[in-house]
C-alpha cells in the first residue's frame, strides 16, 4: 500500500484524460491533480483539471468535465464521478475500497500507510542554536520545537536526518563574560545554578560598559586575548560553554529533544582564514575599504548589501562561520540538503550565504525555514511582569504546574505520581502544540488558557481523544485482537476510515513546505471525526462484524493519534 488514495485516483484520472477526444490537444506533460474534498457531502476527493484544461483548450469546462467523467474507469475503487459547480469533478470511494484501505492500515502499524522515500537523503537540520551563556528565552521555543518536529517527520519517511545544534559559542559577548567572570563572579552561585549567574554577570557588564569607555576597552582586551589563545581566558571560555551546555541539555531532556552533534560556531575557527583566501582566489570575494566582501550586483534585493566575510581588523563574521559550516556539512557529514530553522529576521543572511555557496559550485539543497515571533496578550513581544524576556525553563515549569491543577481537579483520586506524570505530558505537550498548530510565520499570542483548554484545537483535547480510544479496551478487559471481520455500515465509520487513510497524505504534505501545522490540524480533524463516530456508533453494545469493525476503528484511531502526536514531539498518556 505505498500509493495514497489521492495518487490512485490521480492515475485513474490521467488514464481517463488519455482516452478523451481532446487527449492530443492537451499541453505536453499535462498531469491532473487530485485534492481532498473539504466536505464529504460532495465526495471524498475532487479535481479542477477540467477547469484548467477548458481554459487552455478554449472549451466549456463542464463539457470537458463530462467528457472526463465518461472515460473515467473507477473499477472497484471509486463510484462514477459527479460534476459540480463550474466544472469540478468529484470522486467518491466505494465502500469496498474503504474497507480494503482500512484492513491494509491495520496490517501496517509501524508506518500506518505512510510511504517511505525511494532514495533516502542525508539532511542536516540546524535548529535551536541558542547563544551560549544566555538562557534560552521563549523565542527560542519556536525554532527548537519546529526543528525537532521536522526531524521526526523526515526520519519517519526514511531520510537520514542529522541534527546539529549550531550554538553561538564564540563572539564579542565573551569579552564581557570573561571580564565579569574575573571581576564579578559569585563562586557559590555559579556552582549552584550556573546559567542565571552567567546571565547576571553578562547583563551587568553589558549595561555598565555602554557608558564606561574604560570598561568597554577592558572587555575588548579580554576578547582579543581569548582570540589570541590566552590560556586563562580559554579556560574560562571553556568553563562557560560547559556549564551552559549542561543547562541547555536539561531543557532539551525535558522537551525530549536530542541532537546528534553540537558543532558550535567555535568549531569552525581554524577554517575561516583558509576559506576567505579561497574565496578571494576564486574571485568570489574582493577587498573593499580594507574588508573582504562578496557583492551581489545582479540581485535586486542584495545589490547594495555586500556580505562581509572579514573585517578590516582581521576579525571574521557570522557569515564566514556559516560558509565554513556549509563546507563541513557537505564534505564531512555528506549532506544532500541542509535545513535552517531560524527566525525570519535572518533572511538576508541566509540569502547571502546560500548564494555564495551556489557560486562556489556547491549544489546541496539549502533551505531557510523562517518563523515569526511569539507575542503577549497585548500583541507586543512577550515579556515578564518586570519587563524581562521570558525564559523557556520558566515557561515549561508553569505549563506543567497549570496542567497539574487541571489533572488534579479532574481526577482527585489518581495517585500523586500519576498526576505528576500526566501533568508533565500535558504541560509540555500544550506548549509544543500551541506552537505547532500555528503556521510558523504567524506571530502568535502566547496564552495559557487557550493552550491548556480541554476543548478546541489543543494538546489536551487531542491527548484526551487518544485516552478515549484506550478507555474502550479497558472496559472490554483486553487489548485489541487483530484479524476480525471488517464491514463498514454507518457514514460516521466511513468518514473516520477516510480520515485515517489520509494520514499518509498529510505527513508528506506537511514536509513539502515545512509546515507542522498541516499535521497538527489533521490530527485535530481526526479527533473531531472520531468524536462524531463515538457519538453515532455504539461499540460494545453491538455484536459480530459491526462490533469488530468499531473496535478496530478505535484501535487504529488511537494508533494514528499516538504516532501523529509523536511526530509533533508530543507524548500521550493512557489516562487523564
Ligand atoms: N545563534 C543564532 C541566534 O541565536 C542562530 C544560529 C542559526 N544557525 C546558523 N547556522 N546560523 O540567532
Amino acid at each position: 500500500m505505498s500509493e495514497t488514495i489521492a495518487q490512485q485516483l490521480a492515475s485513474r484520472l490521467n488514464a481517463a484524460l488519455a482516452k478523451t477526444d481532446f487527449a492530443h490537444d492537451m499541453p505536453e506533460g499535462f498531469s491532473a491533480q487530485i485534492d481532498q474534498a473539504q466536505n464529504r457531502q460532495f465526495g471524498d476527493y475532487q479535481s479542477n483539471a477540467a477547469m484548467i484544461l477548458a481554459k487552455q483548450l478554449k472549451r466549456n469546462p463542464r463539457e470537458i468535465a463530462t467528457a472526463i467523467a465518461g472515460t473515467f474507469d473507477g473499477g472497484e475503487f471509486s463510484e462514477k464521478p459527479e460534476i459540480a459547480g463550474p466544472g469540478f469533478i468529484n470522486f467518491r470511494l466505494t465502500t469496498t475500497a474503504l474497507e480494503e484501505r482500512f484492513k491494509a492500515l491495520l496490517d501496517d502499524p509501524a508506518l500506518l500507510g505512510v510511504a517511505q522515500v525511494e532514495v533516502p537523503q542525508t539532511i542536516v537540520t540546524d535548529f535551536s542554536a541558542p547563544n551560549v551563556a544566555k538562557p534560552m528565552h521563549v523565542g527560542h521555543i519556536r525554532g527548537t520545537i519546529i526543528g525537532d518536529c521536522l526531524v521526526r517527520m523526515s526520519r519517519f519517511i526514511g531520510n537520514n536526518v542529522v541534527s546539529d545544534n549550531h550554538i553561538g559559542d564564540w563572539g564579542t559577548q565573551f569579552g564581557m563574560i570573561i571580564w565579569g567572570w574575573k571581576n564579578l563572579l559569585d563562586k557559590s552561585a555559579i556552582e549552584a545554578d550556573p546559567i542565571p549567574e552567567l546571565l547576571r554577570i553578562y547583563r551587568e557588564v553589558n549595561a555598565k560598559q555602554k557608558d564606561d569607555a574604560e570598561l568597554a576597552e577592558a572587555c575588548r582586551e579580554e576578547l582579543v586575548k581569548l582570540q589570541g589563545g590566552d590560556e586563562e581566558n580559554l579556560a574560562i571560555w571553556e568553563k562557560t560553554i560547559e556549564v551552559s551546555k549542561i543547562g541547555l541539555q536539561k531543557i532539551y531532556d525535558r522537551l525530549e529533544i536530542e541532537f546528534d552533534y553540537w558543532l558550535g560556531e567555535s568549531f569552525y575557527n581554524s577554517q575561516l582564514a583558509p576559506l576567505v583566501d579561497e574565496l578571494m582566489a576564486a574571485g568570489i570575494a574582493e577587498e573593499s575599504d580594507g574588508a573582504i566582501c562578496v557583492f551581489f550586483p545582479d540581485d535586486e534585493k542584495m545589490a547594495d548589501k555586500p556580505a562581509i566575510i572579514r573585517k578590516s581588523d582581521g576579525g571574521f563574521l557570522y557569515a564566514t562561520t556559516d560558509l565554513a559550516t556549509i563546507d563541513y556539512r557537505i564534505k564531512q557529514l555528506k549532506a544532500d540538503a541542509a535545513w535552517y530553522v531560524v527566525g525570519a529576521p535572518q533572511q538576508l543572511h541566509f540569502d547571502q550565504i546560500f548564494e555564495i555557496s551556489r557560486r562556489r559550485g556547491q549544489n546541496a539543497d539549502l533551505q531557510f525555514i523562517p518563523f515569526g515571533s511569539i507575542l503577549g496578550k497585548d500583541r507586543k513581544m512577550l515579556r515578564t511582569r518586570s519587563g524581562d524576556t521570558v525564559q523557556l525553563a520558566d515557561v515549561l515549569d508553569e505549563a506543567v504546574e497549570r496542567a497539574y491543577q487541571i489533572v488534579d481537579k479532574k481526577n482527585p483520586d489518581f495517585s500523586e505520581k500519576e498526576k505528576r506524570d500526566i501533568a508533565e505530558v500535558i504541560g509540555i505537550g500544550s506548549v509544543k502544540y500551541a506552537e505547532l498548530s500555528q503556521f510558523r510565520m504567524t506571530d502568535y499570542i502566547f496564552d495559557w488558557d487557550t493552550m491548556l483548554a480541554l476543548k478546541g484545537n489543543t494538546a489536551p483535547y487531542l491527548i484526551n481523544a487518544y485516552v478515549r480510544t484506550r478507555a474502550i479496551f479497558r472496559k472490554l478487559g483486553s487489548d485489541f485482537e487483530p484479524g476480525g471481520a471488517i464491514t463498514l455500515t454507518a457514514d460516521a465509520e466511513k468518514d473516520l476510515v477516510l480520515k485515517l487513510a489520509q494520514f499518509s497524505e498529510t505527513v508528506p504534505a506537511a514536509l513539502s513546505d515545512f509546515r507542522p501545522n498541516t499535521l497538527a490540524n489533521y490530527l485535530y480533524e481526526l479527533a473531531t471525526t472520531y468524536h462524531k463516530f463515538w457519538e453515532a456508533c455504539p461499540v460494545l453494545k453491538e455484536e459480530g462484524a459491526v462490533r469488530e469493525t468499531r473496535l478496530a476503528l478505535c484501535e487504529l484511531t488511537g494508533q494514528v493519534l499516538r504516532k501523529g502526536l509523536g511526530l509533533l514531539g508530543i507524548r500521550t498518556t493512557e489516562k487523564m
